[in-house]
């Protein structure tokens, strides 16, 4: 599928997705918000794709946010339509059963924030910057935003945040465990390749039993959360990749997964 504002790579099993507005800061506007929904499907559906990886173009902005210009002109009801379709592209990627990680380069604001919030690993450039601004253009987060934001930092964070529309700094969205690393703005490629080259050598059956239950776990009672953890590991020990795995260890060795 070609893409207007997107750019889209696959490398070693690693499928970079790249929005591309670098004028406006790489804010999503509709026509960004239906590509990016094209590029996730493409990908979710693609065997050589094991790790997805999301990023801004350009050194300034991972996305500045939704696009301001199309909220300002949008009726009630389209915009209803706006902030359902931007929640079921966001709930798409967190429920995706391959890893997807942002490499946050930059401005992470509104949109941006929330579409970083539904990966499922955050690596940050020391220059980003991260928040939900969106109190100042007087509205409020419409992409799950109070609800991703508030899972992941607590109620007092969250509302610190949205209720302030202040972007954090890198440092200390990772001191608040939104961001799982920062690095020196050179060396984010370099830092997301650490934590996604293992992941596309690991036992596929492993990430995504680990990806749903984490995921669907957190909605759910703990009684319930366990008995969907026994049924994913059980599952795991059904493949041979688990064969594979406890033989190498035994046997002072590299595991080789083949995915089955
Ligand atoms: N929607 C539409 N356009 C946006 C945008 C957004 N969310 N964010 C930035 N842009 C555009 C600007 O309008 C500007 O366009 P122009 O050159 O045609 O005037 C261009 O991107 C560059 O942005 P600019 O504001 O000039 O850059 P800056 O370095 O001075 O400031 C930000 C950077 C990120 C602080 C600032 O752009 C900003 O606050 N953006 C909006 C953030 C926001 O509220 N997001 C939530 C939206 S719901």
């Amino acid at each position: 599928m070609a893409f207007d504002n997107l750019s889209v790579v696959t490398r070693g099993g690693i499928h970079t997705i790249t929005i591309k507005r670098p004028s406006k800061l790489n804010a999503l506007n509709r026509q960004t918000l239906q590509e990016l929904y094209g590029a996730v499907i493409d990908a979710s559906g693609d065997d050589k794709v094991r790790v997805i990886v999301l990023t801004g173009s350009g050194d300034k902005a991972f996305v500045a946010g939704a696009d301001i210009t199309e909220i300002r002109e949008q009726s009630p009801t389209e915009a209803r339509t706006f902030s359902e379709f931007g929640q079921n592209l966001m709930s798409m990627i967190q429920s995706l059963d391959k890893p997807v990680i942002a490499a946050i380069n930059g401005f992470a604001l509104g949109g941006g924030m929330e579409l970083a919030l539904a990966c499922h690993l955050r690596i940050a450039s020391d220059n980003a910057r991260l928040g939900l601004p969106e109190i100042n253009l007087g509205i409020m987060p419409g992409f799950g935003g109070t609800q991703r934001l508030v899972r992941l930092v607590g109620t007092s964070r969250a509302l610190e945040m949205t209720l302030t529309g202040k972007p954090i700094k890198a440092e200390q969205a990772h001191q608040l465990g939104l961001v799982n690393q920062v690095v020196p703005q050179d060396q984010l490629e370099a830092a997301v390749k650490t934590f996604a080259e293992p992941l596309v050598k690991a036992a596929p059956e492993a990430v995504r039993g680990i990806l749903q239950a984490t995921l669907q776990g957190a909605q759910i009672n703990l009684e319930a959360g366990l008995a969907l953890e026994t049924a994913r590991f059980a599952l795991c020990c059904a493949t041979e990749d688990m064969q594979e795995g406890t033989s190498a260890f035994l046997e002072k060795r590299e595991a080789v997964f083949k995915g089955r």
